[in-house]
């Protein structure tokens, strides 16, 4: 006999995702027909679109054997069937839910390193990281050197904004290939962050529309200048499935505080990215393990300048596009 365990943990009853009536289950190993899984792989007809006909079979294998080797229940699976469909149905226009879970699995973040790898061109580039529910088309294109911050004293996290104040300048450049990384002129830095309350501009009524994001082109030397906040941390939307998972995982929903890029120019390929703040208590315990080393970045006082107390020099190294039908063959991947 094997050891007795309960089903049914009362936190899971919390989730509210479902009912278990078994109140037992058993850890023995027990004797499956091991022909059952090439069944269903052998299902598969011989017009099936290529890509899932290429990873389906590892897709079942792995999902199979993950049943067979926890002993998943039918009261277990009705639950998270129900729990993938709460997720489908708190998805619209402003919230994504299904991506969320996947973001605090870290899958969005392991499938943008697997991408990314995949493309890459020489080991001089700049890591990605994911691109997150909150980037904005057509943000203000603005000179380098200017704000993209919008202040009013009657605001609560003024006096926040102005100890964060920071200049953001540096280049951006072309791996060319492994070779030394070369200035890119014209090359365009998407920039965005929340503010010192966490909030992204269209989360938050009492910021301006397009406050703390913008675009600026380099100049002839591959250089941009601006100035921002130092980032703050903020929890991911907690009051839904993927929050309620973390709960029961005994999880925190904070993100170190980061501001997030997408950068690009002629012939290279377009990065998404962030950099985090090394100050933050968050910094090792992102909630979507997005940080990676060579992104973790240290604000140094700035002296002499009354519009910010803090400066950062950063520089952004592009990969060369390798095919320019990459993303249209991506695309045709999709079903
Ligand atoms: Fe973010």
């Amino acid at each position: 006999m094997g050891q007795l365990l309960p089903l049914v943990d009362p936190a899971m009853a919390a989730l509210g995702l479902g009912s278990a009536n078994a109140k037992t289950y058993k850890l023995e190993k027990p004797q499956y027909d091991t022909k059952f899984t090439d069944l269903v792989i052998g299902a598969t007809g011989p017009k099936a679109h290529p890509r899932l006909a290429q990873i389906m079979p590892s897709l079942l294998r792995h999902l199979h054997n993950f049943a067979r080797e926890v002993n998943i229940t039918v009261s277990e699976w009705t639950m998270a069937v129900d729990f993938i469909n709460e997720c489908g149905k708190m998805s619209d226009e402003q919230r994504n839910e299904t991506q969320l879970l996947c973001d605090i699995l870290g899958l969005e973040s392991l499938v943008d390193e697997i991408t990314a790898n995949q493309l890459a061109t020489s080991t001089t580039e700049t890591p990605s990281a994911i691109l997150g529910p909150f980037y904005r088309h057509d943000a203000p294109l603005l000179p380098n050197g200017s704000s993209i911050v919008t202040l009013s004293p009657s605001l609560p996290w003024y006096e926040q904004a102005i100890a964060d104040s920071a200049y953001l300048t540096g280049q951006v450049l072309s791996s060319s290939g492994g070779g030394k990384p070369i200035p890119l002129r014209n090359a365009i830095v998407d920039v965005w962050h929340s503010a010192p309350n966490g909030l992204y501009e269209q989360q938050d009524t009492t910021q301006p529309e397009m406050n703390l994001r913008g675009r600026f082109v380099t100049d002839a030397n591959g250089r941009y200048s601006l100035y921002c906040l130092r980032p703050t941390a903020y929890p991911i939307p907690d009051d839904g499935p993927a929050g309620k998972l973390l709960s029961l995982l005994d999880r925190h929903p904070w993100r170190p505080g980061h501001i997030h890029f997408i950068v690009s120019a002629l012939g290279h390929r377009s990065l998404t990215t962030q950099i985090f703040d090394s100050r933050d208590e968050y910094i090792k315990q992102d909630s979507v393990f997005a940080v990676k080393e060579e992104l973790i970045v240290d604000f140094k006082p700035r002296q002499g300048d009354p519009q910010a107390k803090w400066e950062l020099e950063y520089d952004f190294v592009l990969g060369l596009m390798a095919d320019q039908g990459e993303e249209e063959k991506d695309e045709a991947a999709v079903l």
